[in-house]
């Protein structure tokens, strides 16, 4: 009897184990199913570099010792077709002058502001430019692909919103205003040149350029890996055929929504590089200018006292500080101006 009981718990163990697993099977499975990366961006993985890693960055390991500044705040962006700037630059010809942009679902024009006050000075109209989803804008030389001379705006066309499928860059010689003339008005200027791209990222709101005028793009954290840095070939530029970028390195330590990258910018000498995420204001010293190598590596961090959906930094054209500004309407322009 006790024999026959036995084999009964048995059977009704091994009846509720077999369903335990079954039930585990079937949420593992949903589980997968919902949160596995998005076709597209598979085959990410083995480009992977670095070690995943989901801590937060509180804290510098190695390297020289970051920057360290006070905050002001400038004042405040309060021209009304500024609804949503995700994008910042300092002009190195006229001074105390930014450029700007607005989000998604603008028209082709940037901004200039005055960097004192953030007052409206100028709208420019980017003849020729298409506005799919715009999120960054850089400031630098024109480069040897150009035949402007001089220094050079460039418009980062390479949101998620497009899906990845725009990822266009386009190039204006920095006009000559006088500014004390022309507060307010508008001015339309021809493209200088267009870059065209893809590679296996989908979503990308940064856009930097070196002392030389090369242009390098970091694209957001896609299915928990890092945000990869690229750079874009300058045999791309206006040949209106899309270049495959598949070189890259990853940044490490930045794995989380939050850590998205929304914007960066190399300083005017090429040596330092500011990136800006939800959270934070990340900074890495690149003496060599080597900045595959460097950013690799992980970043200081910087002051930063958190905007509400901060998207925009950039190093004013001497160096001596970094601007932030808000998307919001009416955002606040802060400098933080480096101590000691
Ligand atoms: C992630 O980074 C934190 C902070 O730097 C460190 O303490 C931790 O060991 C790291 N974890 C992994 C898995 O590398
Ligand atoms: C950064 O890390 C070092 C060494 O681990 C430690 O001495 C220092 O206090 C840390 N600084 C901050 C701001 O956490
Ligand atoms: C600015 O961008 C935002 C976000 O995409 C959009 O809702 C708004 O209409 C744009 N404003 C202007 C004036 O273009
Ligand atoms: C910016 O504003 C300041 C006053 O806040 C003014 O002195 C300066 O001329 C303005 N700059 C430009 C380029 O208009
Ligand atoms: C880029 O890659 C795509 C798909 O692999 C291919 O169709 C296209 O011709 C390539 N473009 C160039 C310029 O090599
Ligand atoms: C912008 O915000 C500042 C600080 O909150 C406030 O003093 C100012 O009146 C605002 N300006 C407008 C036009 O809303």
């Amino acid at each position: 009897m006790a024999d026959v009981i036995g084999k009964k718990v048995a059977v009704i163990l091994g009846v509720v184990l077999s369903l335990g697993v079954i039930v585990l099977t079937v949420v593992l499975c949903g589980a997968f199913f919902f949160f596995r990366p998005s076709s597209g961006q598979t085959g990410n993985q083995q480009l992977k570099q670095g070690s995943k890693n989901d801590s937060h960055i509180q804290n510098t390991t190695s390297g020289p010792i970051a920057v360290d500044t006070t905050q002001s705040v400038v004042g405040h962006v309060t021209f009304p077709l500024l609804t949503e700037t995700s994008g910042i630059c300092a002009s190195r010809r006229y001074k105390d002058v930014l450029y700007t942009h607005n989000d998604s679902g603008g028209l082709n024009r940037i901004f200039a502001l005055n960097g004192t006050s953030g007052d409206h000075l100028l709208t420019i109209y980017i003849e020729g430019a298409t506005h799919q989803d715009w999120e960054d804008i850089a400031y630098g030389p024109c480069g040897t692909s150009s035949s402007a001379g001089g220094y050079c705006i460039f418009v980062a066309d390479t949101g998620g919103n497009a899906g990845g499928l725009a990822n266009t860059i386009f190039r204006i010689a920095e006009p000559q205003v006088d500014f004390s003339l022309n507060i307010g008005s508008e001015l339309n200027v021809p493209l200088d040149s267009t870059l065209k791209f893809s590679w296996d990222q989908y979503d990308c709101e940064t856009i930097m350029v070196d002392e030389q005028g090369e242009v390098y793009v970091i694209s957001k954290v896609m299915s928990w890996n890092q945000p990869k840095l690229a750079h874009l070939p300058r045999h791309a530029w206006g040949t209106n055929q899309r270049v495959n970028v598949s070189m890259g390195v990853f940044l490490p330590e930045l794995t989380s929504n939050r850590d998205n990258p929304t914007a960066g910018d190399i300083s005017p000498d090429g040596t330092e590089v500011l990136l800006k995420t939800y959270q934070q204001v990340l900074y890495w010293h690149v003496p060599d200018r080597d900045y595959f190598r460097h950013m690799a590596r992980r970043p200081a961090v910087l002051l930063y006292i958190r905007e509400r959906q901060g998207e925009a930094v950039c190093w004013d054209a001497a160096s001596t500080g970094y601007y932030t500004l808000g998307e919001d309407v009416n955002a606040t322009l802060y400098y933080y101006r480096r101590v000691g």
